[in-house]
């Protein structure tokens, strides 16, 4: 196994050691201190390459506005919630559900109270001086997934031309916003779309939003859910605004435990992490530096977290590790999720849900 050299190990260490203890006036002050670890940037702009390495530390304001319909899975966007995670993140990913906001037809024109929902999120995070990104978030059956309750069906021959006349909508829509307003094409594109099929449809897809937006930084994910393990076949479009995401669950039995939405639940139980999953933790995330290293494409670890069903003792473990092994490589992240079963916060309560608030942050 390849290492990473050792300027960028002990540069790595250094961002541990510094996110862990805070930045001393000592550490600010030598000049031996250690640079942070920056991403490969070889294929993209100087705008992109320093948004992605500003993406730092995230969170997924998830299971709101990619419900079926707002509310649907237990929680609104609370206003409230813009200062929370202003406070205390430095990126917000917005997943939203348009498809099941559009009209049915080809032409899915966007529902103008819900675009103005979306717009009222956005703008206020921009406001607090965040980097935003929105997605197109379950399409369902664009991947060929089952529907969820109270999510309608189209007609599968418009289900790509939807899409595109989805992003032709939100890009000119935002066109004029900062350019800390990042748009990813599709979450977790998998099923029907792995491979060339999704390859192709990215393509198409930026060429649209290229239309409107020639310069605004744009994810694109590999398929397989986003899979690291589906970087290779992920061929990106000629464009120098791309960042790549990727998620990861791993280990999956553990983070997905108790699931009731998976067709065969994983069972209760399982702690994290033994070496050999601290193991698989790491070389994920080292595979897809590799990926990064020899293709100059920055990542954004779009999505990773534990099911609140899981022990908190392991949730805490887990997180902290997948922190740690993004951040020693420079890779930016966005938690999932903030405020739902995987929260890093108690609606109830309305307090952080500590031992994962300490694991994210401290
Ligand atoms: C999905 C969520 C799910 C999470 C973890 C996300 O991409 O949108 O519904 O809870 O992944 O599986």
């Amino acid at each position: 196994m390849k290492f990473i050299s050792t300027t960028r190990w002990l540069g790595a260490i250094a961002v541990a050691f510094l996110s862990t203890f805070g930045t001393t006036a000592e550490a600010q002050s030598s000049s031996r201190a250690p640079s942070r670890v920056v991403q490969p940037c070889a294929s993209v702009t100087p705008q992109t390459c320093t948004l992605a390495n500003s993406l730092g530390r995230g969170i997924n304001l998830g299971n709101m506005l990619e419900a079926p319909r707002e509310g649907d899975w237990g929680v609104k966007l609370d206003p409230a919630y813009i200062d929370k995670v202003a406070g205390a993140f430095t990126t917000v990913r917005l997943p939203v559900r348009w498809s099941n906001h559009a009209a049915p037809t080809a032409d899915a024109r966007i529902d103008e109270a819900f675009a103005a929902r979306v717009d009222q999120a956005v703008d206020a995070l921009l406001a607090k001086n965040m980097v935003v990104i929105i997605n197109v978030h379950h399409y369902s059956q664009l991947s060929g997934d089952s529907l969820h309750p109270n999510e309608f069906a189209v007609d599968p021959a418009v289900l790509e031309t939807r899409l595109l006349n989805m992003w032709k909508q939100i890009a000119a829509r935002y066109r004029d916003r900062s350019p800390r307003l990042i748009f990813e094409l599709l979450n977790e594109p998998h099923g029907r779309l792995d491979g060339e099929p999704w390859n192709q449809l990215a393509k198409q897809t930026l060429e649209v939003v290229r239309a409107t937006n020639p310069n605004r930084t744009v994810i694109i994910g590999p398929g397989g859910w986003n899979a690291v393990g589906e970087l290779p076949k992920l061929r990106l479009p000629a464009d120098r605004n791309l960042i790549v995401s990727i998620h990861n669950y791993d280990p999956f039995p553990f983070t997905h435990q108790g699931i009731e939405f998976l067709a065969k639940p994983h069972p209760v139980g399982a702690t994290c992490c033994n070496e050999s999953e601290r193991k698989a933790i790491a070389d994920a995330l080292e595979t897809a530096r590799r990926w990064s290293q020899a293709n100059g494409y920055p990542l954004h670890l779009g999505e990773f977290g534990a099911y609140e069903k899981a022990d908190m003792k392991s949730r805490e473990t887990y997180t902290r590790i997948v922190r740690d092994e993004a951040e020693r490589r420079g890779i930016g992240w966005t938690y999932w999720e903030f405020a739902s079963s995987f929260g890093v916060y108690s609606p109830k309560t309305g307090a952080w849900v500590e031992p994962i608030r300490r694991a994210l942050l401290d």
